[in-house]
C-alpha cells in the first residue's frame, strides 16, 4: 500500500477533464477558491504535459502563478489521454508522486485523506479510439495500470476506502445504459478493448470500498450520477451500495464541481466560456 501525506480537507474542489484547456482550468480554480474548496482535485485527462512546446510551457507557468498565488496544490489524477512518455520524465519523489511547481501529479494507484474520510486513487482508462491514435504520439499503452500498481491501493488487509479518486468510473448498468447507443460508433476491438477496462476497473473499485462508497470520475465527458449495488469479487460475492459522479469536460454542463466529505454531497456546475476567456485573457496579458 501507498498511503500519501496528503489531506485534501473538509471540502474538495473537483475538476473534470481538461484536455489541455487551460482557460477552462484556470477559471475553475479561480470559482473553487471563491467556493471556499480547501483542495484542487483534477480527475483526468489533464492534457497539461501533452507536446512539450513553449506554449505548454507558458501555460504550465502560468497555471502555478495562480497557484502560488492562492498557495494551493493543483492534484491531479491521470487519465487515458496524457503523453505518458512526458510524465514519466518528471522525477518520482519517494511517495511516487510527480511535482510540477504546485502541480502534483498522483502516482497510478495509493491512498491518502480528505478531513475524516479516508480516500483511494486509481488513474487511467482505456481509449475507445485507440486505434484511430498513433502509439506513443497520441497514444500510450501505459493509460491502464499494470496489474501490481493497484496493489498501492487494493489491499485486503486494509480498511476499506469511504471515497475513491479516478479517470475511469464505475460500470454500472446506468451508465452501461446510458452509453447503449454510442456502442455502434466505435471499432469493435476498441470498445472491447476500453470496456474490458473499465469492468477491470469496477472490480477494483468494488473490492476497496467501503458499503455506500463514493467514485469520483471524469472520462466520459458527460455529468452523471447513479446509486448502485455492485458485487465484490471473490468467493463471498457480498452486495454493497456505491455511488457514482461523474464530471463532464470542459466547458459542458457540470465539469466542476465540491465535494462536501461530511455528508459525501457533491455539487457541480459548469464554466461559461465567454467569460472564462475575458478572465484568462486579462490575466496572461497582466502576468506575461
Ligand atoms: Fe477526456
Amino acid at each position: 500500500m501507498n498511503t500519501l501525506n496528503i489531506d485534501l480537507g473538509e471540502e474538495v474542489g473537483l475538476i473534470g477533464d481538461v484536455h489541455g484547456n487551460l482557460p477552462f482550468l484556470i477559471e475553475a480554480i479561480f470559482q473553487l477558491e471563491a467556493r471556499g474548496a480547501a483542495s484542487l482535485v483534477q480527475l483526468g485527462d489533464f492534457g497539461m504535459l501533452w507536446d512539450g512546446s513553449a506554449h505548454e510551457r507558458a501555460g504550465l507557468s502560468t497555471l502555478n502563478k495562480v497557484l502560488r498565488a492562492m498557495d494551493k496544490d493543483l492534484v491531479v489524477i491521470l487519465g487515458n489521454h496524457e503523453n505518458y512518455t512526458m510524465v514519466n520524465t518528471v522525477e518520482p519523489a519517494a511517495d511516487k508522486s510527480r511535482t510540477i511547481g504546485r502541480v502534483v501529479i498522483l502516482p497510478r494507484a495509493g491512498r491518502l485523506r480528505a478531513g475524516k474520510k479516508s480516500v483511494g486513487f486509481l488513474s487511467g482508462a482505456g481509449s475507445v479510439d485507440r486505434s484511430s491514435r498513433r502509439p506513443r504520439r497520441s497514444w500510450w499503452p501505459d493509460e491502464l495500470p499494470t496489474e501490481e500498481e493497484p496493489q498501492d491501493l487494493v489491499d485486503d488487509l486494509a480498511p476499506r476506502v469511504n471515497i475513491l479518486l479516478a479517470h475511469d468510473a464505475l460500470r454500472g448498468p446506468a451508465l452501461k445504459n446510458r452509453l447503449a447507443s454510442s456502442r455502434n460508433l466505435w471499432n469493435a476491438n476498441d470498445l472491447a478493448y476500453a470496456e474490458a477496462a473499465s469492468d477491470v476497473f469496477t472490480a477494483r473499485a468494488t473490492a476497496v470500498l467501503s458499503d455506500g462508497g463514493l467514485v469520483l470520475s471524469g472520462h466520459y465527458h458527460f455529468r452523471h450520477t447513479a446509486n448502485e449495488m455492485f458485487t465484490r469479487p471473490g468467493k463471498t460475492g457480498a452486495p454493497i451500495w456505491l455511488r457514482s459522479e461523474i464530471l463532464s469536460a470542459e466547458w459542458d454542463e457540470g465539469a466542476v464541481g465540491v465535494l462536501d466529505t461530511r455528508t459525501l454531497a457533491v455539487q457541480t456546475w459548469s464554466i461559461d466560456q465567454a467569460a472564462a476567456r475575458i478572465g484568462y485573457d486579462a490575466l496572461t496579458t497582466r502576468t506575461e
